[in-house]
């Protein structure tokens, strides 16, 4: 089953695989992306999806510029020291003459939703100021998604970008506070899973050598954000954020453990703005059932994520780049 999936990221190199991830899956078929100031403004996200779309022949996928700044604050200028100051690890993508779609990003959403009632899924891998937009324009907005995946917080692991907060939560914790507040069920992947997750330099070497214009880009990109990672981990990889949220949105990875919790988060101006604060006070006794609890927190996976997200994008956009190069000598 292919299940229409509306993306809103901030690309980003862990975006861009992630949008890779998705087009090659075949249980995921994108509808419309929108873009947000997280990692780069959402200008130049908006530019390096239209970009990177075109590269994996897929320009046809309508991509609308979302919220440049965050609800209750001005943009601060992005994340040059983990994903370059272009958001793919300086790599220059070859342009798309492709123009953005003529609506906005909560627009888009909203009208998505009306078009797939009760079946879009939404995936959001950037601060969620355009969600809560989109909440604010339709209400039942609520009603009519299938289900909503966020890649942020961490429940009991450290932040990253303070001590105690997620960088997409932080960015804009108003709207993550009023996405987490609404009327559905939200599946969190925070920084608890996303951490453990790791690609390895063996992963970006069999990106590298494949004949597919993507899965090389992405290797270059990696380049990039493995040297940022090094200092976290000591060696040359990286977390797997945004891919892996994409991954659990479509199904294709099932959570190991993944507690229902109540969740808020913290708005204030003191150390713990932008932390995500999940009640998980049922750790002791495996998490018993919480009445009212809306947030699924994933803890853990079943299985290593890094071989998947390999092969899916390997697989894929090699089969593409071959079926074009038949398609070229066949003219
Ligand atoms: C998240 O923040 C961004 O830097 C990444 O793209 C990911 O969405 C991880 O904290
Ligand atoms: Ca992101």
């Amino acid at each position: 089953m292919t299940a229409p999936v509306y993306l809103d990221c901030d690309t980003g190199i862990d975006d861009a695989l992630a949008l890779a991830y998705l087009l090659a899956s075949p249980l995921a078929s994108v509808v419309g992306i929108g873009t947000v100031s997280g990692n780069v403004s959402a200008a130049v996200g908006a530019r390096n999806t239209l970009d990177l779309l075109a590269l994996a022949g897929a320009a046809d996928i309508p991509v609308a510029l979302g919220a440049h700044d965050p609800l209750a604050a001005s943009f601060h200028g992005g994340a040059p020291w983990v994903h370059g100051e272009n958001g793919v690890g300086e790599v220059e993508l070859p342009a798309s003459g492709a123009a953005l779609a003529g609506e906005s990003a909560a627009e888009m959403l909203v009208r998505l939703a009306r078009t797939y009632p009760g079946a879009l899924r939404v995936l959001a891998i950037g601060p969620l100021t355009n969600i809560a937009e989109a909440l604010e324009l339709d209400p039942a907005l609520p009603s009519l998604v299938e289900s909503v995946t966020v890649m942020g917080g961490a429940a009991l692991a450290p932040g990253n970008i303070t001590p105690a907060a997620e960088a997409n939560i932080w960015h804009d914790p108003e709207a993550a506070a009023l996405v987490l507040a609404a009327d559905w069920d939200v599946t969190l992947v925070p920084l608890d899973v996303t951490m453990a997750s790791v690609l390895e330099e063996s992963h970006r070497q069999d990106l590298l050598a494949s004949p597919g214009p993507v899965p090389r880009a992405l290797g270059e990109m990696l380049g990039y954000y493995f040297r940022f990672y090094e200092g976290i981990y000591g060696r040359p990889c990286s977390a797997m954020h945004d891919p892996l949220a994409a991954a659990l949105a479509v199904g294709a990875v099932k959570p190991a453990l993944a507690p229902v919790v109540r969740a808020v988060v913290d708005t204030s101006s003191g150390p713990g703005r932008g932390q995500t604060v999940c009640d998980m006070r049922g750790l002791y006794a495996g998490y018993p059932e919480v009445k009212g609890a809306r947030c699924r927190v994933v803890l853990s996976l079943e299985e290593d994520f890094a071989p998947h997200l390999v092969e899916t994008v390997l697989e894929y956009f090699e089969g593409t780049t071959a079926e074009l190069a038949s398609a070229g000598s066949a003219a």
